[in-house]
């Protein structure tokens, strides 16, 4: 095995030119650890906030480069005496522990992980596809699911509103949604109005040119038991009178852009409703994968579709994801030999 791995590394906070192509040593497994050769790494929008250095109360510095990327696709190469789920050749999926541990992440050539954050692949599975589920697809399933967001039981006649559809979370949420039984509404810009249709949505909103407020209303004239969104406080006008009475608004935090929470929660009470702002958790995502993994080999849900950056173009992936508009997922590629 390589001693030396090629990362984009940081060793300062910026604008999508700060990466840099390094040679870092290939980290070693501890007990408990799975040593991954790293095939696709998504790109999420929590990595430019991170290399932008708006995170960076909560990451390591940048004296010494640091490798960001939350999740990936790859092939186990060794793994830790504690470890007897995994052995060399398994094709896998995972999150990487950069955010809570802060060592290195995905946009390397290997990766050491936590074993509870892997989850094998099914066959049916590609390598690529893999890659744009952990983060987007665990965010999507907590956000409706969880007892402590949405809440959302499978076969419940219940109308869901999706504010920001097309990207990674929508795109999952999308599906999770009209799986579980439910009744779907979107928003997403006309470009995107085809793509969402594919996933499956019942209404369709372009909030381009089109009054979310009027549509829903048309929609839903009682109003919807639940809107999740996956874009940002301020994006959508007087949410609190888009819900039924009890009904629930959960907020993706965006860890940027989030509003006043508390003066939003104070007035989602006085409308009789609830506002919950959601984080995700990826402290069990190699099982919460594997039941999201099954949803996908039995043709459920799909994977969405997805744009490939080599690692020497993670700039111009940056400079994309930056914008806010991407469809789907992005993924960064790093050694997919096999698929
Ligand atoms: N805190 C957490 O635990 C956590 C976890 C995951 C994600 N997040 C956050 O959740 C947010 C979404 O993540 P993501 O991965 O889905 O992002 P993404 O893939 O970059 O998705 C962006 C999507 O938002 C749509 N959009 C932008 N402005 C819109 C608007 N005004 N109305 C409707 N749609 C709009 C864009 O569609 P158009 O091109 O059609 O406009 C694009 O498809 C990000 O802020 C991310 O950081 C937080």
């Amino acid at each position: 095995m390589h001693k030396s791995m090629k990362a984009a590394a940081i060793t300062q906070w910026g604008d999508a030119g700060v990466f840099q192509l390094s040679q870092l040593p290939v980290p070693a497994p501890a007990a408990d650890e799975v040593l991954i050769k790293v095939a696709y790494a998504g790109i999420n929008p929590a990595d430019w906030k991170m290399r932008a250095g708006h995170l960076k109360s909560q990451l390591p510095a940048t004296d010494a480069p640091l490798v960001l990327g939350l999740d990936a696709s790859g092939i186990v190469v060794a793994s830790g005496a504690q470890v007897s789920e995994f052995a060399e050749g398994d094709r896998v999926v995972c999150a990487s522990n950069l955010f809570s541990t802060g060592a290195p992440g995905t946009y390397a050539e290997y990766l050491v992980v936590s074993k509870n954050k892997v989850a094998h692949l099914p066959g049916t599975v590609s390598l690529k596809a893999a890659a744009t589920m952990p983060i987007a697809a665990i965010t999507a399933k907590q956000a409706l699911f969880a007892s402590d967001k949405g809440n959302l039981q499978p076969g419940q006649k219940v109308k869901i509103f999706i504010n920001g559809a097309s990207g990674g979370v929508g795109s999952f949420a999308v599906q999770l949604a009209k799986w579980a039984g439910a009744e779907v509404a979107t928003s997403c810009s006309s470009a995107n109005l085809d793509y969402v249709k594919s996933l499956g949505a019942d209404c369709l909103i372009d909030y381009k040119t089109q009054d979310i407020a009027y549509e829903l209303s048309r929609w839903a004239p009682q109003g919807v038991d639940l809107i999740l969104d996956a874009v940002s406080a301020g994006s959508l006008e007087d949410p609190f009178l888009l819900l039924k009475p009890g009904g629930k608004l959960v907020s993706i935090a965006t860890l940027t852009d989030d509003g006043d929470v508390e003066a939003d929660m104070a007035r989602a009470q006085q409308h009789g409703v609830s506002k919950i702002l959601a984080f995700v958790s990826d402290a069990n995502l190699g099982k919460e994968m594997a039941q999201l993994l099954e949803l996908v080999d039995t043709g459920k849900i799909t994977t969405p579709t997805a744009e490939v950056f080599p690692l020497d173009k993670v700039a111009q992936a940056h400079q994309k994801l930056e914008t806010g508009h991407v469809r789907g997922k992005l993924l960064l590629r790093l050694c997919a030999e096999r698929q």
